[in-house]
């Protein structure tokens, strides 16, 4: 597609961090990393797989001033018999992206060849992927825009790379309820802006009001709409869902929520329970008076890097409403298990979603 991917092998391999150390998210990187340039009139060319190594850009590259950068996020496992490498559902991380570079104006990649590029380096480095429970390989795509330059417009020059980390449970004590600070100050995005987008410059923007949940005693925040303030829309860097009264919501995709991976396979898992999700708008008033009358009973966000994340109580104004008295509820622990099954090849994929 954008010719052969060259491969230069690193001549130096790195320790290996011990699983012990509990493998803190996205400390560790591999051997090598992927890299392609982008040029107008020669489009995407010099596929290659490189030693992992710091990069060069001049001051001026549009990035560090004008932020063109998208990423994506997916894991890679290593089956019960350690026979084979599973990528779980590469095509929809390509299919991202690619809205992704379209938000930012940036130039789309061959969804195809996003997962060969991707295939090839967990070839390389496949023995990197750890294999103790709770255990994978996290696998961080990345475009950026090089061009040298102050003018404000699409740059001319990207660069796409792709490094891997070894990870372990995204928090490190494991599956465990969190406390959730709902702002009501700041927003994560509006509709029209970025917020479908796996834009970098969306975490920027949360981090404020994440340091701020910490004053709270509370991990994660849950963004309201940014119009209103009145609407859910995502909790820290994951899709939200709610058990209310039997019924399952998540706030419909609007234009200002990412279009989870984790979400979309959550819904599809639902459904094949014969417990369909309800899209619709969910209001933090709906979900204070389900608190009130008894019929709040699980809260969870789903995302790449934690999977489930079970919501133990909410911190909403003056009010603190206590989930499933802030324990891990039945529904969650049961998606957080086939998911993870799933994805790990000790439950069978009826979906198709191990590649
Ligand atoms: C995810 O939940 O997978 C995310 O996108 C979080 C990531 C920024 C660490």
């Amino acid at each position: 597609m954008y010719g052969t991917i060259r491969v230069e092998l690193s001549s130096e391999r790195k320790a290996k961090p011990s699983v012990d150390t509990g493998l803190a998210f996205g400390k560790y990187f591999t051997d090598h990393m992927f890299m392609m340039n982008y040029s107008e009139g020669s489009g995407w060319h010099d596929p290659r797989i490189v030693p992992y190594a710091p990069i060069t850009l001049d001051p001026s590259a549009m990035v560090f001033h004008y932020g063109q950068a998208i990423f994506e996020g997916l894991k890679a496992y290593r089956s019960p018999d350690k026979s084979s490498v599973y990528l779980f559902r590469p095509d929809k991380n390509a299919a991202r992206l690619n809205q992704s570079c379209e938000r930012l104006s940036m130039p789309s990649i061959d969804e195809a060849f996003f997962v060969e590029a991707l295939q090839s380096l967990v070839r390389i480095d496949a023995d990197w992927i750890p294999e103790s429970e709770g255990t994978s390989l996290y696998i961080r795509p990345f475009i950026i825009s090089t061009e040298a330059g102050l003018g404000v417009r699409p740059s001319s020059e990207y660069l796409f790379a792709v490094i891997m980390s070894p990870v372990g449970s995204y928090y490190e004590e494991g599956i465990h309820p969190v406390a959730i600070h709902v702002e009501t100050h700041y927003t994560r995005a509006a509709v029209g802006g970025m917020g479908y987008a796996k834009a970098a410059g969306n975490y920027a923007g949360s981090l404020k009001a994440q340091m701020l949940a910490k004053e709270y005693n509370c991990s994660q925040v849950l963004w309201l709409d940014a119009a209103e303030k009145k609407y859910l829309e995502e909790v820290g860097s994951m899709n939200v869902f709610f058990k209310l009264g039997g019924e399952i919501v998540t706030p419909k995709l609007n234009g200002s929520i990412l279009d989870g991976v984790t979400r979309n396979s959550v819904m599809q898992l639902l459904a094949s329970w014969g417990m369909p999700v309800t899209e619709r708008r969910i209001s933090m008033d709906e979900i204070a008076a389900a608190f009130a009358n008894g019929t709040l009973e699980e809260a969870f966000g789903t995302g790449t890097a934690a999977v489930i994340s079970p919501i133990g109580s909410l911190h909403w104004n003056d009010q603190t409403m206590s989930i499933n008295v802030g324990q891990t509820g039945p529904l969650t622990e049961r998606l957080y298990n086939t998911l993870t099954g799933i994805q790990n090849g000790k439950i069978e994929d009826p979906f198709g979603w191990n590649v």
